[in-house]
């Protein structure tokens, strides 16, 4: 991903905008959650997000978003059990009772990005996947729990390791949380491993997501032909939960809730 050297930090108006759009992308996914059902297609999930977010003025980031072998050809990402990140929807992909789903959005509202996902079951989950899904919310929690000017990126991955590890959970080295704004990706890149006390000083201002992909085996990653699909190396099952958030003069606020709430 396009990476910029310098990170941006927003004003008080662009940080306006990027509320406006994270509540969107946020509403986006409530809206989602009660069509997750087995029978229903990831392609019929792709589509009513595209309707719904053409109907709020909206574009959808990811429709056309730039790659390596084939732009991504969907509204949305939909990772299904092993499939780590970037699931592209098909009509031939069918939910079925058991199944994990992540749904990830980027609606683009007045030129800002709202970057957001959460991992659904389908039906019922085994209790594997269940203790999972609840790892990698909670991973994701404490990560944005370490998020403060003067506290430095490293604090972020080393809270989401250790709670990640002490479960007996992996998490993802390949793909990264990062800077969003008007641009999709851009700095700072923020890794959901590492050191406390490593890496760049937060500062009030800056803007990004933090997305840990935890896995219940290895933490290694294969992409498919197609450029966008990874998938865990050993095929076991993969869960990932991201918001995006803004540094604030004494900590955080999530930038992707649906009831606009500052946590610290
Ligand atoms: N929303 C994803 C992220 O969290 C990126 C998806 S890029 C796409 O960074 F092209 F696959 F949509
Ligand atoms: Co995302
Ligand atoms: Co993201």
């Amino acid at each position: 991903m396009e990476q910029q050297e310098v990170i941006t930090l927003l004003s008080s108006r662009e940080l306006e905008k990027m509320r406006r759009v994270g509540r969107l992308a946020a509403e986006l996914l409530d809206y989602l959650e009660p069509l997750v059902q087995p029978g229903v297609s990831t392609q019929a999930l792709n589509d009513a997000a595209e309707e719904w977010t053409q109907a709020r003025g909206a574009v959808s980031a990811p429709l056309g978003y730039k790659g390596s072998v084939i732009d991504f050809p969907r509204s949305i990402c939909t990772s299904v059990n092993e499939v780590i990140c970037h699931g592209i929807p098909s009509p031939d992909q069918i939910l079925r009772d058991g199944d994990i789903i992540n749904i990830d959005v980027t609606p683009i509202l007045d030129g800002y990005h709202g970057d957001t996902s959460r991992t659904f079951f389908v039906g019922t989950p085994s209790p594997l996947a269940r203790k999972l899904v609840e790892v990698t919310e909670e991973a994701m929690w404490r990560g944005i729990r370490a998020v403060k000017p003067g506290a430095r990126i490293g604090d972020i991955g080393a809270a989401i390791q250790d709670y990640a590890e002490a479960h007996g959970f992996s998490v993802v080295r390949d793909f990264v949380g990062h800077g969003v704004h008007r641009i999709f990706h851009t700095a700072p890149q923020i890794p959901h491993y590492g050191t406390a006390g490593k890496g760049k000083k937060l500062r009030k201002g800056m803007v990004f997501t933090i997305e840990p992909m935890i896995n219940v085996g290895t933490y290694e990653a294969e992409i498919l032909a197609d450029g966008w699909t990874a998938l865990t190396a050993d095929r076991k099952l993969s869960a990932q939960f991201e918001h995006t958030v803004a540094v604030t003069d004494d900590g955080v606020e999530v930038l992707t809730l649906a009831e606009a709430k500052v946590r610290a």
